[in-house]
């Protein structure tokens, strides 16, 4: 299924993870692609698994920068005159201290590149959009914007912010034909949660991983990716403000211990 052939599809957190395996589904669908992260040696990674003639943009750059977020966009134009669908995916985890030990320049981190990065590249982009009335916009929050218990308070706050900056933004750009859609991952394996998984693995605790899901398992970054790749696709047409959990069931759930067998 070729569903973004002639479309140019932007995707930030592209080096690895859930990013990556949406640029390469983006790619291997059709797409063109523009490759951002911060990681250089990520993006070759990804770029080297793209399919040979694959149209790619790849770009080492900070989300959070306003100024390096114009730049890219004025190159993107530059180079291929339109930006079809931007995925808002690049995030960083921060720490877990409890509330009473916040670190103020933690949360401006934090929040800077999970919540302000994604308005950066929505505000620069979307104009491309609303001028040719086409565009799909899909952020990677979290089930973490939604419950507690995914991730540190920094993190989770600025899920629940893009959560929210996903139907502000929708309500914006609606009238443009501009759709803005969130994807909430539950537990996937990826760079950013491998700590967790390397301990489970080292302490005979690998059955653990994922089990309080109601389909008892976590999740890959493909699966992420084609949620993504759904949102993002004239499949999803009448779709736009929405988040939608790809957590396996957990959100589903009250999840109380000792309540599954
Ligand atoms: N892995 C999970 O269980 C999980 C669950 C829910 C949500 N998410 C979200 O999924 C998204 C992708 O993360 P992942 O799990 O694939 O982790 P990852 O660490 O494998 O990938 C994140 C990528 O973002 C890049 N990045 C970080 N800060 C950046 C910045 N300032 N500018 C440009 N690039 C930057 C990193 O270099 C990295 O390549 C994140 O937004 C994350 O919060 C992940």
């Amino acid at each position: 299924m070729k569903r973004f052939s002639e479309r140019v599809a932007l995707v930030t957190g592209a080096g690895s993870g859930i990013g990556r395996a949406t640029a390469l589904r983006l790619a291997r669908e059709g797409a063109s692609v523009v490759l951002v992260d911060q990681s250089e040696s990520g993006l070759l990674d990804t770029e080297a698994l793209l399919r040979e003639g694959t149209q790619v943009l790849r770009r080492v750059m900070d989300v959070a920068d306003e100024s390096q977020v114009t730049a890219l966009v004025a190159d993107v134009i530059r180079r291929f005159g339109q930006i079809d669908v931007l995925c808002n995916n690049a995030g960083i985890s921060g720490g877990h201290p409890p509330i009473t030990a916040q670190d103020r320049d933690e949360w401006e981190r934090v929040l800077g590149v999970n919540l302000i990065g994604t308005m950066l590249l929505i505000k620069h982009v979307a104009p491309h959009m609303q001028a040719r009335r086409q565009g799909a916009i899909v952020n990677t929050a979290s089930v973490a914007g939604i419950r507690s218990g995914a991730g540190g308070n920094a993190y989770s706050a600025s899920k629940a912010g893009v959560i929210n900056l996903t139907m502000t933004a929708a309500c914006d750009l609606g009238g443009d034909n501009v759709r803005v859609n969130a994807v909430c991952p539950g537990l996937v394996e990826t760079g950013m949660t491998q700590p967790v998984f390397d301990y489970a693995r080292a302490n005979e605790k690998a059955h653990k991983l994922g089990s309080r899901c109601e389909l008892r398992r976590y999740g890959a970054p493909e699966e992420i990716a084609a949620a993504i790749l759904f949102l993002a696709s004239d499949d999803a047409s009448y779709i736009t403000g929405q988040a939608l959990p790809v957590d396996g069931g957990n959100t589903a759930s009250l999840n109380l211990p000792g309540m599954k067998v």
